[in-house]
């Protein structure tokens, strides 16, 4: 079929929009929800055995990989390493019997993730991959297929690929655990229900479109913007400063919220802004008394939040956007929508070229 922006001005705007059908769509292959189970396409890979996982991944694809440790550890209590591609070849990696290689690629051909994907079977790793091209090379490549059903991406910056990559490997952290007999099926249900609602959600925090613009117009002057979130959901503090930087040509850095006292505080003075990236949850108020450091030192604020954090800690700040409330297993899928909307409506005020920003592709086939 021809691939056009329908009533979007952007092909990034269109495949933002698409992300409630995209992750439905992929979820619908890896959950069973009327058992109230996960199922992994590959039903007979036998998981019992694996011992270490090692995430391996390039640009956004990597930040869904850093999402995927904390799940992997928290669920399936399995240590997780975790390397850009291009590190991971040439630092020599110790590759154990029982080790699991997770390679994550919207493409399947990003040269140094597919060098890498190589490296980890000649040393003798099962080889998984993420991909949203079952026709790639790294599909070829795998012992263990796990398709995101995106469709195809057109824009440059990376959107639904990386929420169908987050729903992907949510499924495989609770298909790990379970394997290894650290999820019983209440919990196995409960998961497969949180993950059946994001869809809905990132309908919920999509609605939010007009305000994020908004919001935008306050930031798109900035000369360095700051992103901060903790746990899961500072990958996608790193994720929201790789958007801004492909695509306004703003320098933005991502941080973990209790880092930042570490080094880039000393960056904070009323032209930086600070996009706080802070679902409700256990690590709401640590992440609070970062931003509290932010605004004494005349830091400007964006929280991002649900409801009841923005009534808890919204006041000071210069803006806020409302984020559904979700479990914080899905946060990290839900609260990509507001960093992707701010970024673009960012690059739409600065006039750049959203879909082909300069100097990147969307496939880097050269190491
Ligand atoms: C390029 C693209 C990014 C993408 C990265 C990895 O740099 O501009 O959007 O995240 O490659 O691509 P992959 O296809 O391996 O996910």
């Amino acid at each position: 079929a021809q691939i056009d922006k329908g009533n979007h001005r952007h092909f990034m705007l269109k495949e933002i929009y698409e992300q409630p059908i995209v992750v439905a769509q992929t979820l619908r292959s890896y959950l069973r929800p009327l058992d109230g189970q996960v199922a992994l396409p590959i039903p007979d890979f036998d998981f019992a055995d694996i011992r270490r996982v090692t995430v391996v991944a390039c640009g956004t694809s990597y930040y869904a990989g850093m999402v995927a440790k904390y799940w992997f550890e928290r669920f399936a209590r399995l240590p997780v390493e975790i390397d850009v591609a291009s590190e991971y070849r040439y630092r020599d990696p110790v590759m154990e019997e029982g080790g699991l290689a997770l390679f994550i690629s919207q493409s399947g051909e990003t040269a140094d993730t597919l060098a890498a994907l190589r490296h980890a079977r000649a040393g003798g790793q099962k080889i998984a991959v993420v991909v949203n091209v079952p026709t790639s090379t790294m599909a070829r490549e795998a012992d263990l297929l796990l398709p995101t059903h995106a469709g195809p991406e057109i824009g440059v910056a990376s959107t639904k690929a990386f929420t169908c990559q987050l729903a992907v490997l949510a499924a495989l952290a609770a298909n790990l655990a379970r394997a290894r007999g650290k999820l019983d099926p209440r919990q196995e249900r409960e998961i497969v229900r949180h993950l059946e609602e994001a869809p809905a959600a990132i309908n919920a925090a999509l609605a939010y479109d007009e305000a994020i613009a908004v919001v935008a117009g306050q930031i798109a002057g900035a000369r360095d913007v700051l992103y901060l979130g903790r746990g899961p959901d500072y990958p996608l503090a790193l994720e929201g400063a790789l958007k801004l930087k492909e695509i306004s040509y703003i320098h933005a850095e991502g941080y973990a919220a209790g880092e930042m006292k570490h080094g880039p505080i000393a960056l904070i003075d009323d032209h930086v802004p600070v996009i706080v990236l802070a679902p409700s949850g256990p690590l709401f108020e640590k992440t609070m008394s970062n931003m509290q450091e932010v605004q004494a030192r005349g830091g400007k604020v964006v929280l991002i939040s649900d409801y009841d954090g923005i009534q808890a800690a919204g006041e000071d700040c210069l803006a806020t956007i409302t984020m559904p409330k979700v479990h914080p297993l899905i946060a990290p899928i839900v609260y990509a929508i507001p960093v992707q909307l701010l970024a673009y409506h960012v690059a739409v005020l600065k006039g750049t070229d959203v879909d082909q920003p300069r100097n990147l592709a969307k496939s880097v086939t050269v190491e």
